[in-house]
């Protein structure tokens, strides 16, 4: 394996959250949030690893983290050695919610070590990469290209297509305070559907993509329904069952569970009047089933992962916190 002889000392990621499934295409649709996690990355004598803010806690600080093995995953890939790293994060991303933050730490750790040796692999090698680790291509299509991404993975390749979004969609979450993780919220669906299910849910999820590409909003509301994995999942959430069923009544375009869960995700037209009707309509629906959650209005991300690289020399010198302070939301 070869020394590491590029010029670039030191790199910044910026990665978005994401939103899975929009309903219907489950493990296919992804939509990148402007919700994010910061990743600094430098070459080191020593590997240090710092972790800033409370969506940290718990995660490791020594090689075996996940950001630390990716990047090595991304150097022998590469055919390069960069066995030590000095590696801080910082995220705004709840963890096992539903909002894609192991997502946005592989798509991060991969994106900042290709960058820290010249960049090397293409996008494309990234998403098969964040694929295979992630074993569905939606969350990390989305942190990765930004916007709305409809993809496949068949196990050996994925395949994708970004969707530029409406600029008159708005995002609406509900993060229960709770954690699910998709390990549970996927052993819960059964191995075998329906014929009828399966026609249902290709139905809808191709009329969704559709209306997004054609700036139907009006199809949202029938378009966004699920049968494959939400009636299955929603006894893991409290609430969710009111909330599919009666958010487009009080002024949601379209409802789903984000991902795995529990957050709950509703797309809402930029310019409706009943945005505080369907705020109290989910939060009170939430708390009369004794959970609390914290709501979000947020919009989709059209960047994706964006990067900054320094030369050895050349790198800014003060702490990723106070650098991002302007920016993070907590
Ligand atoms: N599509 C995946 C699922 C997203 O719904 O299980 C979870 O990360």
């Amino acid at each position: 394996m070869g020394e590491n002889h590029y010029r670039i000392s030191k790199v910044r990621v910026k990665v978005p959250a994401s939103t899975a499934n929009l309903g219907p295409g489950f493990d296919t649709l992804g939509m990148a949030l402007d919700l994010y996690a910061w990743i600094e990355m430098g070459i080191a004598d020593e590997t240090r690893i710092t972790l800033y803010g409370d969506q940290m806690n718990g995660v490791p600080t020594d090689k075996s983290n996940l950001i630390y093995e990716v990047a090595q995953m991304v150097f022998k890939r590469a055919g390069v050695s960069v066995p030590e790293l000095d590696i801080a994060m910082y995220s705004d991303i709840p963890l096992t919610r539903g909002l894609g933050s192991s997502a946005s730490a592989i798509v991060g750790g991969l994106a900042a070590a290709n960058a820290l040796i010249g960049s090397p692999l293409s996008d494309d090698t990234l998403f098969q990469m964040a694929t295979e680790l992630e074993h569905h291509p939606d969350n990390v299509g989305a942190s990765l290209f930004g916007g709305l991404v409809v993809a496949f993975w068949d196990g050996t390749r994925a395949e994708h297509i970004r969707v530029e979004p409406d600029p008159q969609l708005e995002v609406l979450v509900a993060i229960p305070h709770f954690q699910l993780s998709t390990e549970k919220a996927r052993g819960v669906l059964p191995r075998q559907q329906s014929l009828e299910n399966a026609v249902f849910n290709v139905g809808h999820s191709s009329l969704l993509v559709a209306a997004f590409c054609t700036g139907r909003l009006d199809m949202i509301p029938r378009a966004m329904k699920d049968a494959l994995h939400q009636p299955y999942r929603a006894p893991l959430v409290p609430g969710l069952g009111r909330i599919l069923a009666e958010a487009t009544e009080h002024g949601a375009l379209g409802v789903a569970l984000s991902g795995a869960g529990p957050t709950m995700l509703a797309l809402v037209d930029r310019a409706s009047s009943r945005k505080a009707e369907l705020e109290s309509f989910m939060i009170g629906t939430l708390r009369k089933e004794g959970i609390e959650a914290t709501m979000m209005w947020l919009n989709p991300d059209r960047q994706g992962v964006q990067v900054e690289a320094w030369a050895a020399g050349e790198e800014p010198q003060s702490e990723l916190m106070e650098i991002i302070k302007g920016d993070v939301r907590a």
